[in-house]
């Protein structure tokens, strides 16, 4: 039987689980394949510690050379989180005509333009399925099973970690800081957790989805993004009280040949499909012309749903013979939206005394930017000399909100920054 010699790199959570997996389904993968999956070489700069998996001797190394290096190595799978070690692994494999698997997002966000061509050029595959929700394979969905479909959104839950702690937040009580010590201690988070929870974990992931989605490459630093870092229980609460959920979501949509990606809190209506994604689940939710409203939904986070993902673009590049599927993307010039263009529904907390006249002054700033008020609720106060009040606003211009708020905020009557939150009913 034929045999293919894998070099990992990066014995992690997701690499320690890859070879498991590989271990412990040796049979099954090999019947469903025609192929024996060897791992030849397994690079790590930690080769000590216990990762709970018998090695054969010889196999362990420090050094990425002895994987590049190696002609009996067919394939090479990138799985460290450093971005600049792992470009150096995979530039390096590529030019090798080495056929690639990673799971780097933040990498490919940052230079998928790159790697893509040069992989192109040699016509060898990269595969990168784990790169996005996990276990999901929603990169094979964009890519082969929706391509007759021209897509005109995508609302992605696609951080598990963040989603676990706003369900923490919402329906447990836990703390921000509690929720997040959870996150980390089951695998989760990122080593830095804040690119979890300040969103740039999802803008990286934004920027392949949309990439797949709309057919150019859309750059990092086009997408707006915001973390859940200063959502409050409070307006958790003062959400449900309206009828919402507050999720992170990284959005793109395409309308009137311009393209918006952004990630930020949002809050969805309770009944809609993606309020009922919790804890580390992740769920991409896609329109495309043919298929209609889809979603795609599963585990996002975790060693053995990564794994999953991994392990079927190996299989996949094993029966391509090392090239990707349809490279064909990053072509399209797109026409990236600015934020301040967006229009949405908003929720806004402002934190004021309590004394007449106070709601007559912001909505008085608020209809001068043209922004109409869809319902208001005044909440008993909580702190002393503080008084919650909260705004639905009916949809609005991005600009002209943040221009109220930043008028609003230098009230003598405000007394902390306002809270905004978008609000998205038609998703
Ligand atoms: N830190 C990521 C998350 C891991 O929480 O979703 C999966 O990419």
């Amino acid at each position: 039987m034929r045999k293919i010699n894998i070099g990992l790199i990066g014995f992690g959570t997701v690499g320690s689980s890859v070879v498991k997996i590989l271990k412990e389904k040796k049979d099954l993968l090999q019947r469903r394949l025609g192929a024996e999956l060897v791992i030849k070489r397994i690079v790590d700069k930690d080769i000590s510690t216990p990762r709970g998996i018998k090695i054969p001797p010889g196999i362990l190394t420090r050094r990425i050379d002895d994987v590049l290096n190696d002609p009996g190595i067919d394939m090479v799978i990138e799985l460290i989180g450093d971005s600049s070690v792992a470009e150096r692994v995979i530039l390096g494999a590529i030019k090798r005509g080495k056929p690639v698997v990673t799971a780097n997002k933040a990498l490919l966000a940052k230079k998928g333009r790159e790697i893509f061509k040069e992989a192109e050029k040699k016509g060898v595959g990269v595969c990168f399925e784990a790169s996005v929700g996990g276990g999901i394979p929603v990169i094979k969905a964009l890519r082969e099973g929706l391509a007759a479909n021209r897509i005109s959104s995508i609302f992605g839950i696609i951080n598990g970690t963040a989603n676990y702690i706003l369900s923490g937040m919402s329906h447990y009580g836990s703390s921000f800081k509690e929720a997040l010590k959870d996150a980390r201690a089951k695998g989760y988070a990122e080593r830095d957790p804040s690119l979890d929870v300040e969103g740039i974990d999802s803008a990286h992931k934004l920027t392949i989805l949309s990439t797949l989605a709309f057919g150019g490459f859309v750059d990092l630093k086009d997408i707006h993004t915001e973390g859940i870092t200063q959502i409050t229980s409070q307006d958790i609460q003062y959400a449900k009280e309206f009828g919402y959920t507050i999720k992170l979501l990284a959005i793109a949509k395409e309308s009137e040949g311009s393209l918006e990606v952004r990630v930020h809190p949002t809050m969805i209506p309770q009944e809609h499909l993606l309020a009922a994604v919790d804890g580390a689940y992740n769920a991409i939710y896609v329109r495309g012309d043919l298929i209609g409203r889809s979603m795609f939904y599963g585990r996002g986070a975790g060693g053995f749903p990564a794994a999953s993902a991994v392990i079927a673009d190996i299989m996949d590049l094993v029966k391509s013979e090392g090239q990707s599927l349809s490279l064909d993307f990053g072509k399209r010039p797109l026409k990236i939206k600015d934020m301040g263009e967006i229009k949405t529904r908003y929720y806004i907390r402002f934190t004021t005394v309590d004394r007449p006249g106070v709601l007559a002054s912001i909505s008085g700033i608020l209809a001068r930017h043209k922004i109409s008020i869809a319902s208001v609720i005044q909440k008993e106060r909580r702190e002393k000399g503080k008084v919650p009040i909260i705004m639905m606003s009916h949809e609005a211009k991005e600009s002209s909100v943040q221009k109220a708020l930043r008028e609003i905020d230098r009230l003598k009557v405000v007394r902390a920054k306002s809270m905004l939150i978008r609000v998205e009913g038609e998703l």
